[in-house]
C-alpha cells in the first residue's frame, strides 16, 4: 500500500467563518509545494455537555481533528479567534488533550506556527499569536513565522504579523480578508511545507 504522502494540518476553530477562511488560504499555500498535502480540520466549540450533545460529524466546513490527525503531520498550523487576547477554549481543550503526545515526543521536530483572527486591529493579534506559540514549544515544534522579505507583510493596512498571519475583522460588519491578509497566509503555509520537507 502506497505510503501517505507527508501532510500539513492546519487545525482551527472558528465561530463566524473568519479563521475558517484564513485556514483555506494558508492550504493554498501549502498547495504550492511538490509531496506535501494541506490537511484542515477544526474543532468543535466547547461548553458543558459537550461529549454529549454535539453530533461527531459537523453540519458544514471541515471535519472535526481527530488526535491522530495531528499525531501523524509532519508540520502544524494552528488558527483561533482572539478572545481577550488569548486563543479560544475549543483549541486549547483539544491542545490539552495532547498530553500522550507530549510524553512520546510525537511533534518534537516538526515546524509549526499560529494564525488568528481579531476585532480590532491592536486587541489582541500579537498576544494570541505569541501565546499560541508556547504550546507549540511545549511539544518542542520548530516555530514558523513569516519574514518580512514578504513584501505583503510591508504593505499591509490590516492584519498580518512577522508572529503569524492574522486578519482584521473588525467589531461591525465582518471585513473580508484582504489581498495582503490573503497572501501572507499563503506565504506562511508555503514556508510551512518547505521546512515540513527539510526536516523530515
Ligand atoms: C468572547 C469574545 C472575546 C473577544 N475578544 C477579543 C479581543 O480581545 N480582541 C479583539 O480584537 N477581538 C476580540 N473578539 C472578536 C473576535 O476575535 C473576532 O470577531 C474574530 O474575527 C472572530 O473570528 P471567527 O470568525 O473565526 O470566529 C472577541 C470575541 C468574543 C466573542
Amino acid at each position: 500500500m502506497a505510503s501517505e504522502a507527508p501532510y500539513i494540518l492546519v487545525l482551527y476553530y472558528s465561530r463566524t467563518g473568519q479563521t475558517a477562511e484564513m485556514a483555506t488560504q494558508i492550504a493554498r499555500g501549502i498547495s504550492r509545494v511538490p509531496g506535501v498535502d494541506a490537511r484542515i480540520r477544526t474543532v468543535p466549540s466547547v461548553s458543558p455537555d459537550t461529549e454529549a450533545s454535539l453530533p461527531a460529524v459537523p453540519d458544514d466546513g471541515a471535519p472535526y481533528a481527530g488526535k491522530d490527525d495531528l499525531a501523524g503531520c509532519s508540520g502544524l498550523a494552528i488558527g483561533s479567534p482572539t478572545r481577550f487576547g488569548n486563543m479560544a477554549a475549543p483549541l486549547k481543550y483539544f491542545l490539552d488533550s495532547t498530553g500522550d503526545m507530549w510524553l512520546n515526543g510525537t511533534l518534537t521536530g516538526k515546524p509549526a506556527g499560529a494564525f488568528t483572527s481579531t476585532g480590532s486591529l491592536h486587541g489582541g493579534q500579537e498576544s494570541t499569536l505569541l501565546t499560541m506559540m508556547v504550546p507549540l514549544l511545549h511539544h518542542g515544534m520548530v516555530l514558523c513565522g513569516v519574514p518580512y522579505s514578504e513584501n505583503a507583510l510591508n504593505e499591509t493596512t490590516a492584519g498580518g504579523t512577522p508572529y503569524g498571519p492574522s486578519h482584521w475583522a473588525g467589531t461591525g460588519e465582518q471585513q473580508v480578508v484582504t489581498d495582503h491578509e490573503k497572501t501572507i497566509c499563503q506565504t506562511f503555509g508555503e514556508r510551512l511545507a518547505r521546512l515540513a520537507l527539510k526536516l523530515r
